[in-house]
């Protein structure tokens, strides 16, 4: 009786400091993996938080790195002796166009600047206007020409047709700017690419441009 007594004693002085034990390594597992889980979520939280500002950063970088084309206006364009019916024989195109470099951090090199007159899809003036220069950020570079002459292929025939379009009251010109453009950032030079700056221009009976085309921006476009 009494051995038989003792024995559920002896198992329960054993079995106590076994449950205590298992449940002390219990809570110091569950307090390893909360340890475990929280780390990880700080480590988590600053990661996030470093691409959020890393992110912030580029795009900044981006607004202000973001590459504008060239601006290209008409400022002013006339063909003086429109109203003359002789006047091919010392035919002058006169043309003031503006190229604006807008962007806060990229430079231009601008190489081969020629300028096409056409009319009715005809070529009847070129020139070479800049061989080549470096366009700083937020600065404007002037192109103006005379065209007459050589660089003007306008016979009798032709001026006969502008003569014809300015009894309807408007000749209309196109003016192609090309040229060869490389960009700068920083240190660092892009490929050359061949720029078109298209303008339309209304000239009126006089021969001087139209209000409407006056200080218009012309589209620009890349062909490669
Ligand atoms: C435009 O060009 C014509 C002809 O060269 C000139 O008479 C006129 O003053 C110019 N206009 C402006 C605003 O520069
Ligand atoms: C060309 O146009 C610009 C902008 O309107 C003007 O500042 C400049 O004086 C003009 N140049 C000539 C030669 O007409
Ligand atoms: C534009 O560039 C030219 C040549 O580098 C310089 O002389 C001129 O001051 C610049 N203009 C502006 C507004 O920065
Ligand atoms: C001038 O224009 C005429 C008529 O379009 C054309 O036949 C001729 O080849 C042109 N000349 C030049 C030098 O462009």
């Amino acid at each position: 009786m009494s051995t038989a007594q003792q024995v559920p004693i002896q198992h329960e002085r054993e079995a106590r400091p076994l449950k205590r034990h298992r449940s002390a390594s219990y809570y110091v597992h569950r307090a390893r993996v909360s340890l475990t889980t929280r780390v990880s979520k700080i480590v988590c939280g600053i990661f996030l938080t470093l691409l959020f500002i890393v992110g912030i950063a580029a795009f900044i970088a981006w607004l202000s790195l973001r590459p504008h084309r060239p601006r290209i206006h008409i400022r002013n364009f006339s063909i003086p002796g429109l109203d003359q019916p002789t006047g091919f024989d010392n035919a002058e195109i006169i043309f003031n166009v503006t190229a604006r470099n807008s962007n806060q951090a990229i430079g231009y090199y601008y190489d081969s600047v020629e300028a096409f007159v056409h009319y009715r899809n005809q070529v009847i003036g070129y020139a070479p206007l800049v061989d080549s220069f470096y366009q700083e950020p937020k600065n404007t570079t002037i192109l103006y020409k005379v065209l007459s002459g050589a660089t003007l292929n306008v016979t009798s025939d032709r001026w006969s047709e502008f003569r014809n379009d300015r009894a309807l009251g408007t000749v209309v010109f196109r003016l192609d700017v090309t040229a060869m453009v490389r960009f700068k950032v920083s240190t660092w030079d892009s490929k050359r690419h061949r720029m078109h700056s298209d303008c339309e221009i209304g000239v009126s009976p006089d021969g001087s441009i139209l209000d409407s085309y006056k200080n218009k921006r012309c589209p620009v476009y890349f062909s490669n």
